[in-house]
């Protein structure tokens, strides 16, 4: 099969920002307790935090870790996770249900994440708790000093303020999950009030507001509209969460869904863009996709879990190949929305449908989602070039018109850099892709990354950490003014030009 990519340095979707990039640490399952935190084991820090995992995350590139939840935050009482660890309490928590031991806190994750060189994303507590929790935590955040909660955090050990500067209002207020979840009247009260105060007291801070769960909840679109009606002054960032599966083993379908994820995308911006008409707006409203990936390997092996343990195996997907290319889809689409994307989470980052895996006092690991993520945040920088892509299309049962390519250039003019992802969603073909470079004289070519493997439910484990792992062996050759580089059947790509 035959393609072509068509770049000019002049069509640019937009600048990108790294924010793009972050992930989530939830307290949840393994995330925290005994993945990036496991005081006992042989590779960890004075502080408990794990150096294997450090390592794996720093190699993620990873700017931004949205934090503490997820559902959890919803019956969250931060000030348990602040102070001497001996005295905090042991609660029942009621989003997972699961026992919270409060070892780490805010205390340690903002110390965690600088040790990774990522900024916090904090989310506050709009389901049991309101305002007066969110405004204190903030004056414990950032507050310089001589106020009770920045004296608090003084005593505890921090003179300087985190200066954590994005703040989600509550996760998820829609979803009837939720704890203590709302209608979007009630939570664009709650949602204006409290980015009221908590702009009053840090007006340096960007505040994200809840969108819907997902594209398919019955409210979706209303939600929005309602919520934006009564926040859109005071917020920066409406959030998109979607996951992905392939429940029903039809991989041509599970290919497709960035396509959703585009539309989803297409919607949300739609209505961002109404309630900035009717309210005779200038500002922009801009997007955060704080949580997506692919989840639905474990939600078997949940629904049997027994409740009130501590760190249970809790939402550990083990991810195929297949998924590999479908987070290398997502990530692709992202890019081509980048103008109203500003942040994105891959959900999560360790051991909870994670790219990293770890063993309790054993080894961490790289899932197979974990390369296609790794080549986006650390050469998807700079600026994203209007894809414009011809090649053939496929239809199954459920999607029609699905590109066989999906493909965006990255220009990155700092390191006089231009690099392309592409992913060929053919089961059956191997397709040359035609690049047009003529906007891109003497473009020499630096690598092409192939990642691929015959069978789409490959794996990686602790034991065979390497079974599915990019190869610099791609076939690209370079000709006047274009390039031609063979897309490999169901494989992902980066082709990367000097
Ligand atoms: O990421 C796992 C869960 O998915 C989060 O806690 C929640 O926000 C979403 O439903």
């Amino acid at each position: 099969m035959e393609a072509k990519l068509i770049l000019n340095k002049n069509f640019q979707v937009g600048e990108i920002d790294e924010r793009i990039y972050g992930s989530f640490i939830e307290h949840l399952g393994r995330a925290v307790y005994n993945g990036i935190y496991e005081p006992s084991h042989p590779t960890s820090d004075d502080q408990g935090f794990r150096k294997d995992v450090m390592e794996m995350v720093k190699q993620l590139n990873v700017p931004i870790v949205r934090y503490p939840g997820g559902n959890f935050v919803s019956g969250y009482n931060w000030e348990d996770g602040t102070g001497d660890k001996k005295k905090r309490p042991r609660r029942a928590e009621l989003a997972w249900h699961v026992i919270e031991t409060n070892e780490v806190g805010i205390d340690e994750f903002q110390e965690w994440a600088k040790r990774v060189g990522s900024k916090v994303m904090q989310a506050v507590n709009l389901g049991t708790r309101g305002a007066d929790e969110a405004r204190n935590l903030l004056e414990y955040c950032n507050f310089p000093k001589g106020t009770y909660y920045s004296d608090m955090r003084r005593a505890n050990g921090f003179e300087e303020p985190f200066d954590i500067k994005v703040w989600c209002l509550g996760n998820e207020m829609d979803g009837s999950w939720q704890i203590c979840s709302k209608t979007a009247e009630e939570y664009g009260r709650i949602a204006c009030e409290t980015a009221k105060v908590m702009k009053e007291l840090d007006p340096s801070i960007e505040l994200v507001a809840c969108g819907s769960s997902s594209m398919y909840m019955p409210t979706f679109g209303k939600w929005e509209a309602t919520v934006l009606d009564h926040t859109y002054e005071y917020v920066d960032y409406l959030s998109l969460h979607s996951y992905y599966g392939n429940k029903d083993n039809d991989t041509a379908t599970f290919l497709a869904c960035s396509l959703g994820m585009n539309q989803f995308i297409k919607s949300v911006t739609a209505i961002c863009d109404y309630v900035k008409a009717i309210k005779h707006s200038d500002k922009t409203m801009y997007l955060s996709f704080d949580e997506w990936n692919v989840w639905f390997h474990s939600n078997d092996a949940d629904q049997k879990l027994e409740r009130w343990q501590i760190a249970p195996h809790q939402l550990e997907d083990i991810y195929t190949f297949e998924d590999a290319l479908v987070v290398g889809c997502l990530l692709i689409t992202l890019l081509k929305n980048c103008d109203r994307v500003k942040m994105a989470c891959l959900a999560q980052l360790v051991n909870v449908i994670a790219p990293i895996m770890t063993e309790n006092g054993g080894s961490a690991w790289a899932q197979t989602i974990f390369y296609p993520f790794m080549h986006a945040s650390n050469y998807g920088r700079g600026v994203a070039l209007t894809p414009v892509v011809n090649c053939d299309t496929y239809s199954t049962e459920k999607v029609k018109d699905v590109p066989y390519v999906e493909a965006i250039g990255i220009l990155n003019e700092e390191k006089n850099e231009l690099t392309v992802f592409a992913v060929n969603r053919s089961l059956d073909d191997n397709i040359n892709l035609e690049i047009d470079l003529r906007d891109f004289t003497n473009a020499k070519l630096l690598e092409h990354i192939v990642m691929e493997h015959d069978d789409m439910k490959a794996v990686n484990s602790a034991d065979h950490p390497d079974n599915v792992i990019p190869k610099n062996n791609g076939v690209t050759t370079i000709g006047s003014s274009t390039a031609t580089a063979v897309l490999n059947k169901h494989s992902w790509n980066v082709i990367r030009f000097q």
